[in-house]
C-alpha cells in the first residue's frame, strides 16, 4: 500500500553527534539522488541560530559527507532552525509555525531516550502529530520493561504504522543481500536446515574502543549496544522462513517468529569481557563491570533449526574491524579418499568496507594422488554499497516504507531473549586490546569447530 511522502523533515537533536556524523551526510546524498526536496527543520535547545546550524551542517558534510557541492548548498538552503527546550510548549508552537503548510512531517528523534516522551507529547499537544511519522534511534529502551514503556509513549501520539525504529544494520546492503541470496536462489534451501548445517556463527569485531562515548557505553555494554539489535537482526535474516508475500509486514512477521523461537538466555550461555584500559576512559567508572565484549550461544527452537548451535560474539578493541557470518555444514558422511575432507561452509562478509559471499569447498591437487585442498568459491565479492545505511533508511522513512525498520513486537521479542541476563552478576573477563577477546570465550565455540576469525577478504 503506498502512502503519501512526508512533506517536511524535523530533526530533534540537530546540533548533536548523530546528526553530525550520519544524518547531514545522508541528507546530502538524498539530495544528490533527487530524493529530498522538503524543508529540513533542525531543532535543539543549544541556543543556536540558523547560521550556526548551517556552519555545523557544512562542517559535517566536509568531514563525513561529499564536501561542498550543489547538494550541500541545497541542503543549507532547505535548513530551518527552531531553538528551545523540548519540554516547553512554546518550542512546539514555534515548530508548528516553522512547519508552515507542511501536513505530513517526518520527526527524527536523534535525542537520548529520556527525551522521547517530552518530544512526543509536545508534538501531540501542539497539534502537529496528525499525518506525521516518527523515527527513533536504537537503543529502543534498556530492557524489556523500558522498551514496552517506550512503545506506549510512541503509541500515545502515533500509530504503529507511523513508527520507524531505526536499526541501521537493516539499511546495510550486505544485510539485505543475506535475504536476497537466500530467497532468490533455490540451491540453498535443501541444505539450509538442521540436517545439513552444523553451526551458525556471527562475529562483529571492532578495532575501535568506545571513542569518547564512555557515559553512553556505561549505560549499555556490548549486549545492549549491538547484540540485542544489530546481531539479532542479522541472525533473523539468516534463519527466518521465507516471507509469505513481498509486503513489509510479511517480512517483519517472519523475523518476529525467529525472535520468539529463540530461548531466553541463561548465565551459562554467555561470556563477557572488558578490554584492558576501558576503566581509564572518560566517563567510565574506575570499577566498571560493563562488558565491552560478549560471546554467546543461542538456541532456536524451531523445526528447521532445533539443535543447531548459534554463536554470536561482538566486541570493541578486537584484532580487526569486520562483521562476518559463517554457516558450517556437516562433514561428508564417508571418507571416500582416506582422509576427512573439511566441512563445507558459507561465509558472508557484511563489512565494513567490502562485502563477500563465499562457499568453502574441497578440490583435488593435480597429480596421481587423491589429495585435496580447501578453496573458496566466490559468489560475490564487492566493495561496500554506494548508498549508506542512513541514506537508505531516511529515504524509506520519508516515503513511508517501514520494511527495513524494527517493529514493536519484534523489538520486545528481542529484549525477551536478553532480559534474563541483564541484571545477573556475570563475571567480566579482561582481555588485551587487539586480541579476539577473553580466552574464556574460546570454550564456548570449541565443541563446534571454534570461532572463525574474519581476517582476510
Ligand atoms: C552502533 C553502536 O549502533 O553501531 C556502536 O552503538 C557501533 O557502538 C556501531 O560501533 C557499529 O556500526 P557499523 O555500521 O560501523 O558496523
Amino acid at each position: 500500500m503506498s502512502t503519501p511522502a512526508s512533506d517536511a523533515l524535523v530533526l530533534f537533536g540537530a546540533t548533536g553527534d548523530l546528526a553530525y556524523r550520519k544524518i547531514y551526510p545522508a541528507l546530502q546524498a538524498l539530495i544528490r539522488r533527487g530524493s529530498l526536496e522538503v524543508p529540513v527543520i533542525g531543532i535543539s535547545r543549544s541556543g543556536w541560530t540558523l547560521e550556526r546550524l548551517r556552519q555545523r551542517a557544512s562542517a559535517s558534510l566536509q568531514e563525513h559527507g561529499a564536501g561542498s557541492d550543489a547538494a550541500a548548498a541545497r541542503l543549507l538552503a532547505l535548513l530551518r532552525y527552531v531553538d528551545g527546550d523540548y519540554r516547553d510548549a512554546v518550542t512546539h508552537q514555534r515548530l508548528r509555525a516553522a512547519l508552515g503548510d507542511a501536513r505530513r512531517p517526518l520527526y527524527y528523534l536523534a535525542v537520548p531516550p529520556s527525551l522521547f516522551s517530552p518530544v512526543v507529547n509536545g508534538i501531540g499537544e501542539s497539534g502537529s502529530g496528525d499525518g506525521a511519522r516518527v523515527v527513533v534511534e536504537k537503543p529502543f529502551g534498556r530492557d524489556l520493561a523500558s522498551a514496552q514503556a517506550l512503545n506506549q509513549t510512541l503509541h500515545r501520539r502515533f500509530t504503529e504504522s507511523s513508527d520507524f525504529r531505526n536499526d541501521h544494520y537493516l539499511g546495510k546492503e550486505a544485510v539485505q543481500n543475506l535475504l536476497y541470496f537466500r530467497f532468490a536462489n533455490a540451491f540453498l534451501e535443501p541444505v539450509w536446515n538442521r540436517n545439513y548445517v552444523s553451526s551458525i556463527q556471527i562475529t562483529m569485531a571492532e578495532e575501535i574502543g568506545i571513542q569518547g562515548r564512555g557515559r553512553f557505553y556505561e549505560e549499555v555494554g556490548a549486549l545492549r549496544d549491538v547484540v540485542q539489535n544489530h546481531m539479532l537482526q542479522v541472525l533473523a535474516h539468516l534463519v527466518m522462513e521465507p516471507p509469505v508475500g513481498a509486503d513489509s509486514e510479511a517480512l517483519r512477521d517472519e523475523k518476529v517468529k525467529v525472535f520468539r523461537g529463540i530461548r531466553p538466555l541463561a548465565g551459562e550461555d554467555l561470556v563477557c569481557g572488558q578490554y584492558e584500559g576501558y576503566r581509564a576512559e572518560d566517563g567510565v567508572a574506575a570499577d566498571s563491570q560493563v562488558e565491552t565484549f560478549v560471546a554467546l550461544r543461542l538456541h532456536l527452537d524451531t523445526w528447521r533449526w532445533a539443535g543447531v548451535p548459534i554463536l554470536i560474539r561482538a566486541g570493541k578493541r578486537l584484532a580487526t574491524t569486520a562483521t562476518e557470518v559463517l554457516v558450517r555444514l556437516q562433514c561428508p558422511p564417508q571418507q571416500v579418499f582416506g582422509k576427512a575432507a573439511a566441512a563445507n561452509y558459507f561465509r558472508f562478509r557484511l563489512g565494513p568496507d567490502r562485502v563477500a559471499i563465499a562457499i568453502g569447498a574441497s578440490t583435488k591437487h593435480a597429480g596421481t594422488g587423491m589429495d585435496g585442498e580447501s578453496v573458496e568459491l566466490y559468489v560475490c565479492n564487492a566493495r561496500g554499497a554506494e548508498m549508506s545505511a542512513y541514506e537508505r533508511l531516511i529515504g524509506d522513512a520519508l516515503k513511508g516504507d517501514p520494511s527495513l525498520f524494527a517493529r514493536e513486537d519484534g523489538v520486545e521479542a528481542a529484549w525477551r531473549i536478553v532480559d534474563p541476563v541483564l541484571n545477573l552478576p556475570l563475571a567480566i573477563h579482561p582481555y588485551h586490546p587487539g586480541s579476539w577477546g577473553p580466552q574464556k570465550a574460546e570454550a564456548l565455540a570449541e565443541p563446534y569447530g571454534g570461532w572463525h576469525c574474519p581476517l582476510e577478504a
